[in-house]
């Protein structure tokens, strides 16, 4: 059965990104040798990729087009949902532009995951978007020593989760947590 993940990294003030879209505060970081979840073996599982459009041009802009992703400008080589209301820069055959609530593409985002993951990379308020539909399962972030003040959100909107598993990786506090729902 598909799992659908938000794995991703923070501010410890709750930003996934400065306001002007920049993560140089993250990608600074020491990281460690150990995880509670390495990223090898969670993208290991992950069969879908769910990406929101500023995330998706972020990638495109910053991630080298000889990375890993059927020789395309997208770093991934799984099936991509990605959620905008244009057309998509230099999409690559594997990546489909989608719009509306998330509940519309759930047959066809676990068709494509075909019994794997799917991963919800962000940003936020679509991965709220998602839990709102009930299709989150695990929120599972890197907390980076850093405040923000500012900047584009872990998660928009009021949600209960439950910690499963914490751990540190290099300058990172790492946690997963099992959404439980909308808190009303
Ligand atoms: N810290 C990390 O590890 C991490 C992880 C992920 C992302 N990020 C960063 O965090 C930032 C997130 O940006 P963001 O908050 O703007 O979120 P985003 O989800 O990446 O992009 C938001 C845009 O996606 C489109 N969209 C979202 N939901 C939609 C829907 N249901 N239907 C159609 N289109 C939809 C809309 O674009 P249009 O209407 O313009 O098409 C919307 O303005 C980015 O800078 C990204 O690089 C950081």
């Amino acid at each position: 059965m598909t799992r659908y993940r938000f794995f991703t990294a923070t501010s410890l003030d709750g930003f996934l990104a400065d306001e002007h879209d920049s993560l140089d505060w993250l990608l600074s970081q020491p990281t460690g040798q150990e995880s509670i979840l390495p990223y090898d073996d969670f993208i290991a599982e992950v069969g879908a990729i769910v990406t929101g459009r500023t995330t998706y041009d972020w990638v495109l802009e910053h991630v080298a087009e000889d990375d890993p992703g059927n020789g395309s400008p997208w770093a991934y080589e799984q099936p991509t949902f990605l959620f905008t209301h244009r057309d998509a820069t230099r999409a690559a055959p594997h990546v489909t532009a989608v719009s509306g609530v998330p509940a519309e593409h759930r047959a066809a985002i676990e068709a494509a995951a075909d019994g794997k993951d799917a991963w919800i990379v962000g940003g936020g308020d679509l991965a709220a978007e998602f839990a709102r539909a009930g299709m989150l399962d695990e929120v599972h972030v890197s907390i980076a020593p850093v405040t923000l003040g500012t900047g584009k959100p872990l998660m928009g909107g009021r949600f209960d989760l439950e910690l499963r598993e914490l751990g540190r990786s290099g300058a990172f506090l790492e946690a997963r947590y099992e959404v439980v729902g909308e808190r009303r």
